[in-house]
């Protein structure tokens, strides 16, 4: 089956198309560099052309608000125009556990705004709600800076390994489309400022982490189980201590939420 994943250059984007390509599919990954823009346009009626299943793992380049806001809505309206003319028949989308519950954040309103393009348009969807990944932590305590100090809420989480969520995404984007949203997690709770701390501590970033719960996650203040999938959530099998091993030392940076 020809599967074109969009954001196929990223940290998700790679893994799933190893993943896809494992399996028999002719997974093609489309991002700037291949020459497919979903901002403009360009590229993607060619890059569409006998494809069956889109899946969206991109990512907007700047979190200003304005700028998600228009990453998000314009690229998602350009793949769902390009792929109802070329007949696609499942479009996948990967989001965030909890965006309905984050629109404070100028980012979370813009997943909010891309899944609301999906679900109005004609094409047969699956929406993948992902929780953080294990490979986000240090990008966290980026966008959490005050004053030299990371601040972050002592919330609850349950966050994921990449492969995981590049494992739960194939499955869904090879499967009927369900109309409707998937939530995906990691096996086991943490809280937020503790596994951030003990992030740094791996890389030897020697950053300071605040446990404050008035701190902001991308903008939203958050409750103690606003970051928490559903009971109905499938669960990857990566725990946090084993991916620590593997992954000490090793700085990765997503720029995702
Ligand atoms: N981080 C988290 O904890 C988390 C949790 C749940 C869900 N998510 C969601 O996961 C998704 C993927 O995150 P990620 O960390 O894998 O992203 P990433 O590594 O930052 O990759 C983003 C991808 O989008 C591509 N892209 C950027 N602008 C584009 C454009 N105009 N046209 C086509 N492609 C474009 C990039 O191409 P280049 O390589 O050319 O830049 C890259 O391939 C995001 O939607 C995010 O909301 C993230």
């Amino acid at each position: 089956m020809k599967i074109v994943v969009i954001g196929g250059s990223g940290l998700i984007g790679s893994k799933l198309v190893a993943k896809l390509r494992e399996h028999g599919h002719e997974a093609i990954a489309a991002s700037p560099d291949t020459g497919v823009n979903t901002l403009t346009g360009q590229g993607l009626a060619e890059v569409l052309n006998g494809a069956l299943v889109v899946v969206d793992v991109s990512n907007s380049p700047s979190w200003e608000d304005a700028a998600v806001l228009n990453f998000f809505e314009t690229s998602t309206r350009n793949q769902l125009n390009y792929e109802a003319a070329a007949g696609v028949r499942h479009h996948v989308a990967l989001s965030v556990v909890g965006t309905d519950r984050l629109s404070e954040s100028g980012y979370f309103r813009a997943k909010i705004a891309q899944e609301k393009v999906i679900k109005e348009s004609s094409i047969p969807y699956s929406i993948v709600h992902a929780t953080q990944f294990f490979e986000f932590l240090k990008g966290l305590a980026d966008i959490s800076v005050e004053g030299g100090k990371v601040h972050l809420p002592p919330v609850l989480f349950q966050p994921m390994a990449a492969d995981d969520v590049a494992s739960g995404v194939a499955r869904i984007a090879v499967g009927p489309p369900v109309n409707g949203i998937v939530e995906i997690a990691g096996p086991e709770q943490f809280r937020v400022d503790e596994l951030v701390r003990r992030r740094l501590a791996s890389l030897k970033d020697a950053r300071e982490v605040i446990a404050d719960p008035h701190a902001r996650y991308a903008g939203a203040e958050l409750a103690e189980r606003t970051l928490l999938p559903g009971k109905n959530a499938r669960f990857g099998e990566t725990r946090f201590d084993i991916w620590l091993k593997k992954s000490a030392g090793v700085a990765a940076a997503p720029k995702g939420a």
